[in-house]
């Protein structure tokens, strides 16, 4: 058992219920599928759950309906989307219920168990905000400063969130928690709306970045062309894993869900450069490219 953490998936396709249940089961979760969001409703008055996948499009009762009960009802559960194409506003309208994540649909295992763990990582940090964590650097004062004046500047504009993440990564170079919080407060946000923003736009980062940052793709095209080998090459030769930088700072490591070039598929990108067909044989000239 990865932990106890009790996870719902709703979904109104059987198949997408099957593939979440047999996955996250294989991994040690503890999950249940159910196939209306109506449903998800009545289970959810029984018992609660710390974290539900939804889609958006379900007939009867939407995903949309199912999250705003949810945060009125359970707001200490944490909800990722699953999603087809949805119009930019559903996904806006989720994104300001403040979700942790998405998945998009068809999705891979790779990518369902890599949002997975960040989602129980953020529900683990966000019920345990008091206990003793590792040592977490300080952001300088006249970094701080900075961000309040970004802040401060937007605070009455609508729509201000991105332009101020975008400030704010610009000045610390990525946007971990405590910079999120500070934003959160300032724009009077929930940090899990201003997470779910960050979690969703591929430009923003959590982490810090090496001088040169790796981005693998694994999104269905380039996972049926076996670009977990490329990744693992990768992660084997800078020995770093994903979301890591190397110890010189030269190399950080990130996996996406589509970059949008399915036709090069495998495809990797090292900062705006693409390389397509990629196979692990690949992978030390490229490096060698940036050292
Ligand atoms: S799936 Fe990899 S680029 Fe689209």
């Amino acid at each position: 058992m990865v932990d106890d953490l009790k996870i719902l998936v709703v979904d109104d396709e059987p198949i997408i219920i099957r593939s979440c249940e047999s996955i996250l089961k294989s991994e040690g979760y503890n999950v249940q599928g159910l196939l209306s969001a109506k449903d998800a409703i009545l289970r959810m008055e029984q018992q609660p759950f710390d974290l539900v996948f939804t889609d958006l499009k379900m007939p009867e009762v939407d995903g949309i309906t199912l999250i705003r009960w949810i945060r009125q009802k359970r707001p200490d559960t944490g909800v990722v989307i699953i999603t087809g194409y949805p119009s930019q506003d559903t996904i806006k309208d989720a994104l300001e219920l403040g979700i942790i994540d998405y998945v998009p649909k068809p999705f891979t295992p790779t990518v369902l168990l890599d949002v997975t763990q960040r989602a129980v990582s953020w529900i683990r940090e966000k019920k345990a905000p008091l206990e003793p964590k590792e040592k977490k650097e300080e952001l300088p004062p006249s970094m701080l400063q900075e961000i309040d004046r970004v802040i401060s500047q937007y605070r009455s504009k609508p729509g201000s969130s991105i332009p101020v993440l975008q400030r704010c990564q610009q000045i610390v170079g990525y946007l971990p928690p405590e910079v999120q919080k500070r934003i959160a407060k300032g724009l009077n946000m929930t940090p899990a709306e201003i997470h779910g923003i960050v979690s969703f736009y591929s430009f923003f980062t959590m982490k810090p970045r090496g001088d040169h940052n790796i981005r693998i793709c694994l999104g269905t095209a380039c996972y049926v062309k076996r670009v977990e080998e490329v990744l693992n090459r990768i992660k084997e030769d800078l020995k770093i894993d994903v979301g890591e930088v190397t110890e010189d700072k030269k190399f950080s490591l990130e996996t996406v869900r589509c970059l949008g070039a399915c036709g090069l598929a495998p495809v990797m990108v090292i900062d705006e450069e693409t390389y397509g067909a990629m196979n692990p044989k690949k992978v030390p000239d490229i490096l060698k490219e940036y050292a």
